[in-house]
């Protein structure tokens, strides 16, 4: 088994600490130096390890970031061929300013079992695994899924909640669902966790719906894998160079709805590291000369989700 628990625990390793790196810009309204210290930590670990990584996903230029970009090299070399999909701080705001939710996080898979896939946004769908997989799909209407998983839980609508992106864009699902009596979750950012608290009936999230970035979509899907939740997703090509780059990335239909199993396949490891306290996990800690980390740790093969606690003493 290439992704042993040996691995599982250098991936914990390098999600804390690029938290860790970025903790010291929470509240200094400064999005590109957090970016930038969450992934040149994240680089310089995983740059420790004994594999031939690839990223699949990574940071672009939708923030003009520090990027780990897609196709760059990392690791030492050896016989573990991986995928890897980044996002060394999802949810630059929420550290530039201090509020809840932003993480680091990364998946991983074996060679060729993760997609490969452009800085653009995705339509996106994930539902809770108590709903049987057939009652929802990305292209039902709002409505229909609803009701759908309304009967699947036995729930009131009015008891179900759906969480989606605070965007001008999702004005139109936004009134269909206030017209049905929908409990809204409107995240202003950090659609990773959105998607994510279908997972646990403890986040109170019943399905999450909407547009947000496709890597946070990809990094999503490879959590939610584990969970055996439901995810769908659609790219949006809508201008002449993100058309030309999905081309050349070798996507030839451009409005295909993509399935969890074709976005993540066999074994992967997924890891969020909290930065700042949020609805998944809390955040960075410094106690008694320590930081103290939260990851929630996914490994397919081993059905593995926990949470994970960890202390690095402070160098002086
Ligand atoms: P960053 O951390 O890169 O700022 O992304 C935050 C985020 O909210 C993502 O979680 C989400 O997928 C994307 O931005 C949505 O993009 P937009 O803000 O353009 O709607």
């Amino acid at each position: 088994m290439t992704l042993n628990k040996e691995l599982i625990d250098k991936i914990i390793n390098i999600t804390s600490k690029a938290a860790i790196s970025c903790y010291r810009f929470v509240g200094k309204n400064d999005k590109k130096n957090a970016d930038k210290a969450a992934t040149d930590s994240m680089r310089n670990e995983i740059n420790q390890l004994e594999i031939n990584g690839e990223v699949v996903i990574g940071e672009g230029e939708l923030d003009k970031a520090p990027m780990l970009y897609i196709g760059e090299k990392l690791g030492k070399g050896g016989n573990v061929n991986l995928d890897i999909a980044v996002d060394p701080l999802e949810g630059t705001n929420f550290v530039a300013k201090n509020l809840p939710g932003a993480l680091s996080v990364i998946s991983i898979a074996e060679k060729g079992n993760l997609f490969n896939a452009p800085e653009t946004y995705m339509d996106k769908l994930a539902v809770s695994n108590k709903v049987p997989i057939e009652a929802t799909d990305l292209d039902f209407p709002v409505e229909k899924n609803i009701h759908n998983i309304a009967e699947s839980l036995n729930k009131d609508i009015n008891d179900i909640t759906a969480c989606l992106l605070n965007r001008p864009r999702h004005k139109e699902i936004i009134d269909k669902l206030k017209k049905m009596n929908v409990k809204l979750k409107l995240i202003s950012d950090g659609d990773v966790s959105g998607a994510l608290m279908v997972t646990d009936d403890k986040y109170n999230v019943d399905i999450f719906l909407g547009i947000g970035g496709g890597p946070e979509g990809v990094l999503a899907a490879s959590a939610i894998d584990a969970y055996g939740c439901k995810f769908q997703g659609r790219f949006i090509f809508d201008n002449d160079k993100d058309i030309s780059r999905a081309k050349q990335m070798g996507i030839k239909d451009l409005k295909k709805k993509y399935e969890l199993k074709e976005i993540i396949k066999g074994d992967s490891i997924f890891c969020a590291s909290g930065i700042t306290t949020g609805d998944l996990l809390k955040g960075i800690n410094v106690k008694d000369n320590k930081y103290i980390t939260e990851t929630l740790v996914t490994h397919k093969s081993s059905n593995m989700c926990k949470i994970v606690i960890r202390e690095d003493t402070i160098k002086t």
